[in-house]
């Protein structure tokens, strides 16, 4: 006779053999899957590549990527090396001639569409339109790039009148500015005075609006990205800031656009004084249901996104390195005088300040804005020339912090000179803040490099070129940088140091 409790035992003990079998089929099935033996063969930095114990890598990677990216960099350079994160493996490239490979990879089986979709979580933040339909790109590309000459004394009078705002200092006195506020806010102002013009980029509230876009977006996409699938939508559109947002965006762009709308009506397609910006042009170029004021409006927005966080951070680090290294304000100083003195202000004579472009491709070239670039995503299995095979589902990324700072590329590549790239003269376009390469990857490289770059070099020598003729820097702790902020493989300037100004004394 059977114990009475062999009758619950046996059943039990039963289903728990059944269970343990069936997950270790599952996991041998996992490790002998083709993704696996793919990944098998690639070096692992940062712990075990297994399924599972790869949690442990992914948590070293959280804490210190940039420090894990440059062991797998220092130990397999020219090769390809593995980082576990907590969601995917990722796949670092090195050397130039992966690089070159890895930038010419087609888009359908290295995706930059697929990895933006899945970082910022697009269809539940920006709406899946804005991938579908990319029309704001080749306007960023096209019409935006070839009238900066036009824009630029526009462009030019808002950064005057915003470091006039933002930055005032009485007498001799050094007044205390946080960096990365400020510089936001005249980015932003700048930037906008091409997209949208007087007077909405310079009204206040529309102003944070878009500084704080980015942030809404980027941190949306990081908690969207915490729930399962099934569930987006619902925390997209309830735990984020991001509809919010537009909504408030569509209030202060609608009537601009319905105004212009209207104006564009009356006085027809080749009307003289037609404004040439960001709203004409998405006005111009919008087909189907992209043809409303949300649509139009949440474009804005989205330009906005791309380039106002990336171009005041970017020209932050440059501050914090002009006012921990006073010594380059001179040369920068005498050049842009020279030219301004000659020539006046034009598009032309910024394109003439090579070392205030060599300044800030220094700045890039040394804090970029993480220790990775160009997150592409494997859609079909993709070989290298090492015989490396990358499979579907894994993101592969350059290594930009170890690049940039490779003896190979850059003589005494921890030493910041900001005069670096200006020393060459002549028309060697390589040295050229706009230009990309296998190793100087700020703006990606290849085919998706950013089309915002040259917008974007634009307003930033336009604002260095201003600050310089017009002011002193130094740090509140003089001579010191204050150190980047990270978070995973992101980093940024320190967000709360500030930078002294006084009116310039010589
Ligand atoms: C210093 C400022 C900027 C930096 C560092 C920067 C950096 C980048 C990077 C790294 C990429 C991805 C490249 C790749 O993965 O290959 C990118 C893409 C992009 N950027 Fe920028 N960017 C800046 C300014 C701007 C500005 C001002 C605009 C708009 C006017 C802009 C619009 C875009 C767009 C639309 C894309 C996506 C391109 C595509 O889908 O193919 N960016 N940018
Ligand atoms: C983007 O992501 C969404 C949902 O996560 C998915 O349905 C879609 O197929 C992805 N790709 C594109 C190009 O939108
Ligand atoms: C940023 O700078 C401020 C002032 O210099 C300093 O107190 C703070 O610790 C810095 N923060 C980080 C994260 O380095």
């Amino acid at each position: 006779m059977a114990h009475p409790f062999n009758l619950v035992e046996t059943p039990l003990s039963l289903t728990y053999g059944i269970v343990f079998a069936a997950l270790i089929l599952l996991y041998v099935a996992k490790i002998s899957s083709f993704k696996q033996r793919c990944l098998d063969r690639i070096p692992t930095i940062g712990g075990p590549s297994y399924p599972v114990f790869s949690y442990i890598g992914a948590f070293r990677f959280v804490r210190g990527a940039k420090a894990l990216v440059q062991q797998g960099y220092s130990r397999y350079r020219g090769g390809v090396f593995k980082i576990a994160r907590p969601d995917r493996w990722l796949v670092v490239v090195t050397g130039s001639k992966l690089m070159e490979e890895f930038r010419t990879a087609p888009d359908d089986v290295l995706s930059f569409v697929e990895a933006t979709n899945d970082t910022l979580a697009i269809s539940y933040t920006l709406g899946p339109n804005i991938r579908e339909n990319e029309y704001h790109i080749g306007i960023i590309r096209g019409q935006l790039t070839r009238n900066l000459g036009y824009a630029f004394d526009g462009m030019h009078d808002e950064v005057v009148a915003a470091f006039g705002d933002e930055i005032r200092p009485q007498g001799n006195e050094w007044v205390a500015v946080p960096a990365l506020d400020a510089m936001s806010v005249v980015v932003c102002r700048a930037s906008n005075r091409a997209f949208v013009g007087l007077p909405l980029c310079r009204k206040r509230e529309y102003v944070d609006l878009c500084i704080g876009f980015t942030i809404d977006v980027a941190l949306g996409a990081f908690i969207i990205n915490m729930f399962p699938t099934f569930l987006r939508p619902l925390v997209g559109s309830i735990l984020t800031r991001v509809p919010k947002a537009i909504k408030k965006g569509v209030e202060h762009l609608g009537p601009v656009i319905e105004d212009r709308i209207e104006k564009m009506q009356e006085n027809g397609k080749d009307w003289a004084q037609k404004p040439k910006d960001m709203i004409t042009w998405l006005i111009e170029e919008a087909q189907g249901e992209e043809r409303s004021v949300r649509n139009w409006a949440l474009r804005i927005l989205t330009v906005n996104f791309a380039a106002i966080h990336t171009s005041s951070t970017s020209f932050t680090h440059a501050l914090f390195h002009l006012a921990a290294n006073p010594q380059f304000i001179q040369p920068l100083r005498e050049e842009v005088e020279d030219i301004v003195n000659k020539e006046g202000w034009s598009r032309a004579s910024l394109q003439k300040m090579r070392r205030i472009d060599s300044f800030l491709k220094e700045s890039m070239r040394y804090n970029g804005m993480g220790c990775l670039s160009m997150t592409r995503k494997a859609l079909k299995p993709f070989t290298f020339s090492d015989g490396t095979v990358i499979p579907p589902g894994v993101y592969v990324n350059a290594a930009q912090t170890a690049t940039h700072h490779d003896e190979e590329y850059y003589a005494d590549p921890d030493v910041f000179d900001g005069l670096r790239f200006a020393e060459e003269e002549g028309q060697n376009m390589k040295h050229h803040l706009i230009s990309t390469a296998n190793d100087y990857v700020p703006f990606g490289h290849g085919k998706h490099a950013c089309p915002g770059r040259f917008f974007a070099a634009n307003t930033m020598k336009t604002m260095l070129a201003h600050l310089v003729l017009t002011y002193d820097v130094k740090m509140e702790n003089e001579g010191v940088r204050p150190p980047d902020r990270w978070f995973g493989p992101a980093s940024g300037p320190n967000a709360t140091a500030k930078v002294l100004f006084r009116k310039r004394q010589l």
